[in-house]
């Protein structure tokens, strides 16, 4: 036991833990896999109902899934900002696939939460529509941010 006086926040690297790194890409990695088969099963998964072509009646409980797994990355996320992109900001070859994605998640919060609330079908539509093209590259930013390479020679 110390007699140091601890101070606020004194938590000194942007490196996670292994649970937080472990959370965050499984739970992102569950949102991009259940909204991608969303997406694939509304364009090519139509089923032949008795009047005509019907949704497939696989895709609400997909977006069940979805909805299921947005708590723990938006936990997961939420624990970013303590100490991570604070403590990460000095490290200038990270910054910028950082502000990428953390940009990227606004915009899927954003137009995620418009799709709860949109009632006019283009809007939907458009949301809907932005919503998956910017989440199906999400791996692609997750990524670009890991290799970037910490200390550049
Ligand atoms: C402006 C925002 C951000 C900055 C400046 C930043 C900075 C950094 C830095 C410096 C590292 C290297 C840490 C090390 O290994 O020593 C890192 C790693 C990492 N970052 Fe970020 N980051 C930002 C946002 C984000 C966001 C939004 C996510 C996830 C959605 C994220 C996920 C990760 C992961 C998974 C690692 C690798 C794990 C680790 O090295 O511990 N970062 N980031
Ligand atoms: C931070 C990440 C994310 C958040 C907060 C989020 C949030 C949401 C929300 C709130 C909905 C509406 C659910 C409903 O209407 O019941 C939704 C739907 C959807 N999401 Fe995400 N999402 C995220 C990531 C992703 C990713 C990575 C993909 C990958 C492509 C994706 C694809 C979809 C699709 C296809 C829909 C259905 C669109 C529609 O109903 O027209 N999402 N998301």
């Amino acid at each position: 036991v110390t007699e140091e006086p601890v101070k606020r926040g004194a938590v000194k690297s942007p490196k996670l833990r292994l649970w937080h790194y472990g959370l965050l890409a499984a739970s992102l990695l569950a949102l991009w896999g259940t909204g991608l088969a969303w997406v694939w099963l509304h364009y090519f998964g139509e089923i032949e109902g008795e009047f005509g072509p019907e949704p497939n009646p696989l895709n609400p409980f997909l977006l069940s899934l979805h909805g299921f797994f947005l708590l723990p990355a938006l936990l997961a996320m939420g624990g970013l900002m303590a100490v991570h992109i604070g403590m990460g900001w000095r490290y200038r070859h990270k910054r910028n696939s950082g502000i990428a994605q953390t940009a990227l998640y606004l915009t899927l919060i954003l137009t995620g939460y418009g799709l709860y609330y949109a009632g006019d079908d283009l809007l939907r539509e458009n949301l809907s529509l932005a919503h998956w093209t910017i989440g199906a590259a999400a791996p692609v930013i997750f990524i670009w941010h890991l290799i970037v390479r910490l200390n550049r020679p």
